[in-house]
């Protein structure tokens, strides 16, 4: 990550239009599709916004999945450019079921499309995005949207063979490195209605940023040394493998919450993500004081639950550049924490736990 602090380069530069172009065809990688993934400089949010406001008109019809902060944020930016959000609402911690969108979809059959999370980051649910791409793939209008912030590079993610339509991420995720970059893939159906859409848009606007990229290009400055820090970060997740990677974070979050169900918590989302793991606090225990502990006394920086989840969840991620050491010092760091809380259960357990787990999902 030392590539970030070399000398600025120009971005009209045949130099920048060289990396740029490799930039390009890793992110394709990642996000396993065939067609373009544009770059912006923002943080995710400005991703999910550019998503809403290049492929929407005015007055349609959306869904979107409400099964945590970052799903409820798709119906906010939604109903900021006057669409019609339909909510599906799932209890936080839960994972929304094809079978709800299918209704929806019956429902609302002028839905233009449906917006999901791949991995909600303030529940640690995961949700099976590729079966949902399938249901709205039937029905021919219908694109389906995904929020990948946590997901993409850590858990796995097919966009073109899954039929998904657009997916977002943030460079400071499963990329593994400082917020500012913002990630759009588009499919060719949903190119479609980036060039009819009449919702106003200019900085974000995919039109302006796929005649940029006709130069290797982005239409404004990009953050420079965050796309020169991408390259590398890129150029390791391709040197381990796409598919090598995806299985290493389930590895991690299986080993995880092997642990944590060892020392007697228990994991909040009943399909979890393999980008983080969200932990009940019991009642018994201090959340604040045990997070404090975690980050003061042990080094590790965990954090605690949004919304209603305030104080009664503690969010350990485990995505990007990590390994099993790191998983077990995290858990390890648990215990310690957990017994300076009062919390009683057999020491070592946890740590055990994860290592019979890392034994049994040998990579
Ligand atoms: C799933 C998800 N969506 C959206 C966001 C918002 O991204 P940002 O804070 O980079 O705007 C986050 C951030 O953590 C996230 O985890």
């Amino acid at each position: 990550m030392l590539r970030m602090a070399e000398p600025i380069i120009h971005h009209r530069h045949p130099e920048f239009a060289e990396l740029f172009t490799r930039v390009c065809g890793n992110l394709r990688y990642v996000f396993q599709t065939k067609h373009e993934v544009f770059t912006l400089t923002s943080s995710g949010t400005g991703a999910m916004e550019a998503v809403v406001c290049n492929i929407h008109s005015p007055g349609e019809t959306a869904l979107y999945v409400n099964g945590g902060k970052f799903g409820e944020r798709w119906g906010e930016i939604l109903r900021a450019y006057g669409i019609n959000a339909v909510e599906v609402k799932v209890e936080w911690g839960d994972s929304v079921l094809p079978r709800h969108i299918e209704a929806a979809l019956e429902e609302h059959p002028h839905a233009k499309a449906v917006y999901l999370t791949h991995s909600e980051t303030s529940t640690g649910a995961a949700t099976d995005v590729r079966a949902i791409a399938r249901i709205a793939g039937r029905r021919g209008d219908v694109l389906t949207i995904v929020d990948g912030i946590t997901a993409v590079g850590a858990m796995e993610l097919r966009m073109d063979e899954w039929g998904i339509d657009c997916v977002v991420t943030g460079s400071q995720k499963g990329l593994m490195i400082p917020p500012g970059l913002a990630f759009v893939a588009v499919s060719p159906k949903a190119w479609e209605r980036v060039k009819s859409s009449r919702l106003p848009r200019y900085y974000f606007d995919l039109r302006a940023a796929q005649k940029a990229l006709e130069a290797n290009d982005t239409p404004w400055t990009p953050a420079i040394s965050l796309v020169v820090g991408l390259d590398a970060a890129l150029t390791m997740i391709r040197q381990e493998g796409i598919e090598r990677v995806w299985a290493r974070h389930a590895r991690l979050g299986t080993a995880l919450r092997a642990a944590v169900q060892a020392v007697g918590l228990q994991i909040l989302a009943k399909e979890p993500s393999n980008a983080l793991t969200a932990i009940r606090i019991p009642e018994s225990v201090d959340s604040g004081k045990f997070s404090t502990l975690l980050k003061k006394t042990y080094g590790i920086t965990a954090a605690g639950g949004q919304g209603h989840l305030a104080g009664r969840i503690v969010r350990i991620s485990h995505l990007g550049y990590y390994d099993e050491l790191d998983m077990v010092a995290v858990i390890s760091a648990i215990e310690m924490a957990l017994t300076d809380c009062g919390f009683v259960f057999e020491r070592g357990a946890g740590i055990r736990a994860a290592q019979e787990s890392f034994a049994r999902h040998s990579s």
